[in-house]
């Protein structure tokens, strides 16, 4: 691994390496766990086995079926599930998905989680949850559900199709962007933004050897999230995601560069630093993103990933009802314009 870990990890346990999955059960050992529930499924499932193995009379319980966006009966039977085998500790090992499920337990049982993650999602670094009950998503912030430790095994991100790499990629490069023109942005914040960008920017442009910098980039991208408020990308994305069940990491590749030129009069500074970042020249960010997007085969409209334009005043309604923080005023024809961009997914001018 070239890429270093950010000095600043934000009280966050890090531990980085390849193999590094074969370190879970001392990790947990370490938090004195005797009682593990395991959440780790589909793509993860042999990495499951391999630490249930490991942890041997320490595992209490497994679950193997995780869903984006957290549907709330699969939530409640996981704590269900954590409070029957008495459970001391959580261990994840997957996307956001899994990640998500085992906050979900953390947060109605308290118990610390140990995230193993295999995508660039940022969700093990932050203190958000989320969940989805009648094709609504809800989300909020408890500390309790931010992981105590992470276990970054570049070995289990091999296996990711290239195209789903890119577009985690640029769910994690939606998170420094927000970041940057967040409210509550800090010079701390700034600095994990922008150094995200940089290390996302590089791995993107790259064909090979770019795990280091996109998995290092991702973590970056998870601190920002967890210490920002977001904006009209995010919200967008989780109407979207939540009500009309598009995959996550794609429906944040296609926003984002749409988003940016939306917001880039309204948040000059923010551009500038994400352009320096970028070692784009020509401040052009939001066709720089499109670009990376569109050369790691990552899917450029709404249109390709089945959202209908006749959605469109819908998403609006959605999004109108609890509008977000964000530099440009969040109204309708300026939402409408965004959207209908997005859907037809032109490169931004
Ligand atoms: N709470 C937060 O801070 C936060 C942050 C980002 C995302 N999220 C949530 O995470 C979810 C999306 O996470 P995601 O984008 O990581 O997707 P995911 O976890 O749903 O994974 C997407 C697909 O990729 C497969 N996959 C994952 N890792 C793989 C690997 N290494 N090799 C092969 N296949 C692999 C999975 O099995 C799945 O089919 C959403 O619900 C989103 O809201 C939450």
């Amino acid at each position: 691994m070239s890429a270093d870990l950010p000095a600043d990890l934000d009280g966050l346990r890090v531990v980085l390496g390849s193999g590094s999955l074969r370190d879970v059960p001392a990790e947990a050992d370490r938090l004195g766990a005797r009682r593990v529930l395991l959440v780790a499924g589909g793509s993860a499932a042999a990495h499951g086995d391999t630490v249930a193995a490991l942890l041997g009379d320490r595992l209490a319980g497994r679950l193997t079926e995780v869903a984006q966006h957290v549907p709330v009966d699969l939530a409640e039977r996981a704590v269900r599930l954590a409070e029957g085998v008495r459970a001391d500790l959580v261990v994840t090992i997957g996307g956001g998905s899994a990640t998500g499920l085992g906050k979900a337990v953390a947060r109605e049982t308290g118990l610390r989680i140990v995230a193993v993650p295999t995508t660039f999602s940022g969700s093990e670094a932050t203190p958000i949850w989320g969940l989805t009950a009648g094709g609504r998503k809800t989300t909020g912030r408890d500390p309790r559900v931010r992981p105590t430790t992470v276990v970054y095994d570049p070995d289990l991100f091999r296996t990711l199709p290239a195209t789903l790499a890119a577009t985690s990629a640029l769910n994690a490069f939606a998170h420094c962007v927000e970041g940057l023109y967040a409210p509550d942005a800090t010079p701390r914040t700034d600095r994990w933004a922008t150094a995200g960008v940089a290390l996302l920017t590089g791995g993107l442009a790259r064909a090979a050897d770019r795990l280091p910098d996109l998995l290092v980039g991702g973590l970056h991208a998870g601190l920002v999230l967890g210490a920002t408020t977001t904006g009209i990308h995010h919200k967008l994305a989780h109407v979207l995601g939540g009500t009309y069940r598009l995959p996550h990491a794609d429906t944040h590749a296609v926003l984002l560069p749409h988003v940016v030129a939306a917001n880039a009069p309204a948040a000059p500074q923010a551009m500038a630093a994400a352009a320096r970042a970028m070692g784009r020249a020509d401040h052009d960010v939001a066709g720089a993103i499109w670009d990376l997007g569109r050369d790691n085969g990552a899917p450029t409209s709404l249109h390709a990933l089945g959202w209908p334009a006749a959605a469109v005043d819908d998403v609006v309604d959605a999004v109108l009802a609890a509008p977000p923080p964000n530099p440009h005023p969040v109204e309708r024809p300026w939402l409408r314009a965004l959207l209908l961009a997005a859907h037809r997914g032109d490169r931004p001018a």
